[in-house]
């Protein structure tokens, strides 16, 4: 059953997908997951379930692959850490380590192969049921400071089927992204085409799909029947693409064009640029880390 028309039921549940093999970051991640890289002092992934906590979706499917067990050790309890920290009295470090192992309501299920995001979010189907849910992509990081999945949640309140994000981004770099079709509706956009990593010559737009999505649960039947595409995988973007051709599937599809602090942590520079930003915004390192930084640019830059 799918809810095309009006007020569906409420999103409560999560799903990451954390299988992938990290190869832009090797050697780092041949054993880590890139998921588990930090950025300043917790893992990129402690933000992404942290943003979906803070939208309310506090029911957190974790699709993992090999190396799945640091992922799991962070996100339990670590009595024996948690006792030495106790003891020493250093209970500002005792509360993080908690909050890590308190955050969410966590579960796993392990993606066989990796035959791509469609693959990953199918892989969700028995835990997510008969119920809209989100999908939020490690690799994209979105600054806490600029919230983007509460205004998807109104976007998908208000017109049910699914909402994805978007993003303007400079022409010659639509090939590495999903591209949309679309067309204005209100302060969001209705989805009339998507295309995965084209072509800058076949792109609908440059307006590039980042890692949220909310999805109708009708995706998982058109997912089931979804061809490998691009790089032989099979494609979320190509599934959305027959359910905005055809909402009968589980449309329509909206878009939400985010413009603030988006960082795609599985890039080496990008992941640098995030972790100088959220450093510098942090109440307790940023006032040194700025004024080093300042001394840093302005002399020794060459
Ligand atoms: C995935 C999606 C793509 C989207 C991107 C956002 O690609 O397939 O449509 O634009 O995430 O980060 P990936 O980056 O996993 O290859």
């Amino acid at each position: 059953m799918s809810h095309a028309s009006g007020r569906g039921p409420r999103v409560t549940k999560a799903v990451v997908p954390a299988a992938g093999l990290g190869t832009r970051f090797l050697p780092a991640t041949k054993a880590t997951p890139k998921e588990m890289l930090p950025v300043v002092d917790k893992p990129a992934i402690q933000y992404v379930i942290e943003e979906a906590v803070t939208a309310g979706l506090s029911d957190v499917l974790v699709v993992t692959g090999r190396n799945k067990r640091s992922l799991e050790d962070h996100f339990d309890r670590n009595l024996e850490l948690e006792e030495v920290l106790r003891h020493k009295g250093d209970i500002a470090r005792l509360d993080e380590v908690r909050a890590s192992g308190e955050l969410a309501d966590i579960h796993y299920v392990r993606q066989g192969a990796p035959r791509g995001l469609g693959h990953a979010v199918l892989c969700a189907e028995a835990h997510v049921g008969d119920q809209p849910f989100a999908v939020l992509l490690g690799d994209d990081m979105i600054d806490p400071r600029d919230p983007l999945l509460s205004r998807m949640i109104d976007v998908q309140r208000r017109h049910g089927g699914s909402v994805v994000a978007l993003l303007e981004v400079d022409p010659s770099q639509i090939h590495l992204y999903g591209s949309v079709a679309a067309t204005p509706c209100g302060d969001d956009v209705l989805i009339t085409g998507l295309v995965e990593k084209p072509r800058p010559a076949d792109a609908p737009s440059n307006l590039a799909i980042i890692g949220r999505y909310l999805l109708d649960p009708g995706v998982f039947e058109v997912l089931r029947k979804t061809e490998p595409g691009r790089g032989g995988e099979i494609q979320l973007t190509d599934a959305l693409q027959a359910m905005a051709a055809d909402p009968s599937l589980g449309g329509p599809v909206h878009g939400v064009v985010f413009r603030g602090r988006r960082y795609d942590t599985g890039d080496r520079a990008d992941y640098l640029r995030a972790t100088v930003r959220l450093a510098c915004g942090r109440a307790d390192l940023g006032p040194d880390f700025r004024a080093w930084l300042r001394e840093f640019v302005s002399h020794e830059m060459v």
